[in-house]
């Protein structure tokens, strides 16, 4: 998730971009850089680290125009470096991106083949080599030269482009990736959303997937890719500047929920092969079939992450599987070694026990996998193998989009090692890929019924605490909704499995306890419907997490949020989402400070 801006008008561009892209250093901060054209060419001043990094740089070497594009980097291919950072020129353009291009590996190798000489890694840096080629072929105008390049890509995208042939015109294209456009008098700009350009305008232009736009000082021209107008009326928004940080949303957690969908859908692209039934990770070269043990090791929500990745696994690929907190397993002089691979699971990348466990872990000779949402942090830096997730920046402190690209990923790691093992059949690993595909679709469904857990948040907000139960792999979701509902609500919560009510918990249940039930379809099912039979008995308030389509459940609980139907292996992805809204909504009515609640910090580098 990377910050985009543009500018075109009378006044100096380089001020206008920078201010634009500190307000959008919550969507990336691992480098930035700017592309202004002055007398004949644009310069290109660019850097890894903060933005104030860049600030410095503009310093030492000025970049005068007013005609520019700016880019604040959340990296996904291509570690974080000044080659790497945004803009990328080729020749006279000069390109910014946000997203990814899904076929960049067989374009690299196309463009290489005839010819083209990289500088970076990035995917990005390919499609300014293919506008270069479109306007030395000949087109008419950079609109059309970016058209061109667009018929060759494929992913998910928002690009601002730039000619120094022609520098009185940008030119945008966005897929899948946000982009607006701002209406100024005599000036325009483009940005990733709002917040960038507020400050500047207010009357905004949406751009919706499949359109592109040439803008110039004194014009706004929208399109489709084949050239088609596109008309659109602008909006003026009435947000304040700290409202169009968040989107709009009151808290980053909420926004962060909503944006799962995407966040989904972005860790897919590029490791999902129908043709093959296959995973492919790009980085990761695991030989399946010499891995004895899998142990993970992490902390918090991470930790539940593992454990559901613990079934997955274990289902999928019938290798076995522990999981350890990362804080106990590096105390613990662990019996580990080589013929064991550890996979430590950690959204930050930063959490001193995960990174201490990773140590001892390398020190008795295991190798280690690690999964991770910041590119070329301290744990995937110490790892053998990094698989990212490509959530984008988490803001709030309680992980929620981390949490469902973790269980992605799992999953996704699941079929690669039981397609190695032979344990995962093709059409069975169709199956799962082609429902992994879908679950960004089925997790916005989810999402967009929040309001009932709104409903049951106020109903059942003043409780002085709470009980959730799952089976199987609900049993960690159970864990999850505990720990959400506890660490912004600051309502004390358990999360049990299910089955070890009778064995103690029981005692805890009275007309005044809400206990959420996770129960979807599935092998546990009627077990799960018998525990609820023993709350229900002892006057308990039953709130159920069911399959949409559940017509019994009803009959036992109070209350029932259902969710779409998937198969079992990937049901915690979806039945997580109804606890983030119910643990966000309590919290919102009880006034806590959600985004950074009490005694907490984003990340836990410190032991
Ligand atoms: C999650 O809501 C918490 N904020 C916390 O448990 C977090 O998951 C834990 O500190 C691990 O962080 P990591 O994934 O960055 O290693």
């Amino acid at each position: 998730m990377c910050g985009i801006v543009g500018y075109v008008g009378a006044r100096q561009a380089t001020p206008i971009l920078v201010g634009g892209l500190r307000k959008l250093e919550y969507r990336g901060y691992d480098s930035a850089g700017v592309s202004v054209w002055s007398e004949g060419q644009s310069r290109v001043v660019r850097c890894r680290g903060k933005l104030a990094a860049l600030e410095d740089k503009l310093v030492k070497e000025p970049a005068p125009g007013t005609i520019g594009i700016g880019h604040t980097r959340w990296a996904t291919h291509g570690r974080p470096s000044d080659e790497n950072a945004h803009p990328h020129k080729v020749g006279a353009i000069s390109v910014i991106h946000n997203g990814i291009i899904e076929n960049h590996l067989a374009l690299r190798q196309e463009l290489a083949a005839s010819g083209s000489k990289f500088t970076s890694e990035t995917d990005t840096e390919i499609f300014a080599h293919l506008i270069d080629r479109a306007v030395r072929g000949g087109a008419p105008d950079l609109t059309t030269a970016v058209r061109q390049a667009l018929a060759k890509v494929h992913g998910a995208y928002a690009f601002v482009v730039m000619n120094d042939k022609d520098p009185s015109t940008l030119v945008a294209a966005k897929n899948a990736s946000p982009m607006v456009v701002g209406l100024g008098d005599g000036e325009n700009f483009i940005a990733s959303d709002v917040t960038a350009i507020l400050s500047e305008t207010r009357r905004i232009l949406f751009i919706d997937e499949g359109e592109m736009v040439t803008v110039t000082r004194d014009a706004v021209v929208i399109t489709d890719f084949d050239g088609k107008p596109r008309t659109r009326e602008p909006k003026v928004i009435t947000w304040s500047a700290m409202q169009a940080e968040k989107g709009g949303y009151k808290h980053f957690m909420l926004k962060e929920i909503h944006e799962q969908p995407r966040a989904v859908a972005d860790t897919l692209v590029g490791r999902v092969d129908l043709e093959r039934d296959d995973v492919v990770l790009d980085d990761v070269k695991i030989d399946a079939t010499k891995v004895k043990r899998i142990i993970f090791v992490a902390c918090g929500t991470s930790y539940h992450a593992s454990l559901v990745g613990e079934f997955m696994i274990e289902a999928l690929a019938r290798i076995p599987v522990e999981v350890e907190l990362a804080s106990e397993f590096r105390y613990r002089d662990p019996i580990v070694g080589p013929g064991d691979l550890v996979v430590a699971v950690s959204q930050s990348g930063e959490t001193a026990d995960t990174m201490a466990a990773v140590r001892e872990a390398k020190g008795k000779g295991a190798q280690v996998l690690a999964i991770s949402n910041v590119l070329e942090s301290s744990i995937p830096r110490l790892a053998d193998w990094a698989f990212y997730t490509h959530a984008g920046p988490e803001i709030g402190v309680a992980s929620t989009k981390a949490f469902t690209t973790q269980l992605v990923s799992m999953a996704l790691f699941a079929i690669y090692l039981g397609r190695r093992t032979g344990k995962l059949a093709a059409p069975r690993a169709r199956e799962l890929l082609a429902e992994l595909l879908q679950l960004p679709t089925k997790m916005k469904d989810v999402i967009d019924h929040g309001a009932q857990l709104q409903v049951l948040a106020r109903r059942y907000g003043n409780a002085h605490g709470f009980l959730f139960l799952g089976r199987g792999a609900q049993y960690p979701i159970a864990l999850e909704g505990a720990l959400k509902l506890k660490e912004i609500s600051y309502i004390h919560a358990e999360g049990y499995a299910a089955g070890e009510m009778k064995h103690g918990p029981i005692a805890l249940i009275d007309e005044h306890l809400p206990v959420v039930v996770l129960v979807p379809r599935g092998p546990n099912y009627e077990k799960a419907i018998s525990n609820l039979s023993e709350v229900k008995a002892r006057s308990g308030k039953i709130l159920a997490i069911a399959t949409r389509g559940d017509t019994d459940i009803g009959s036992t609980a109070d209350e029932v949020v259902l969710v779409p139907d998937c198969p079992v292996e990937l049901q915690p992805i979806l039945t997580v989402l109804p606890l983030q809204l119910l643990s966000y909504y309590v919290a919102d009515f009880k006034g806590t400070d959600i985004d950074q609640p009490r005694n907490l910090a984003k990340s836990v580098t410190v032991e």
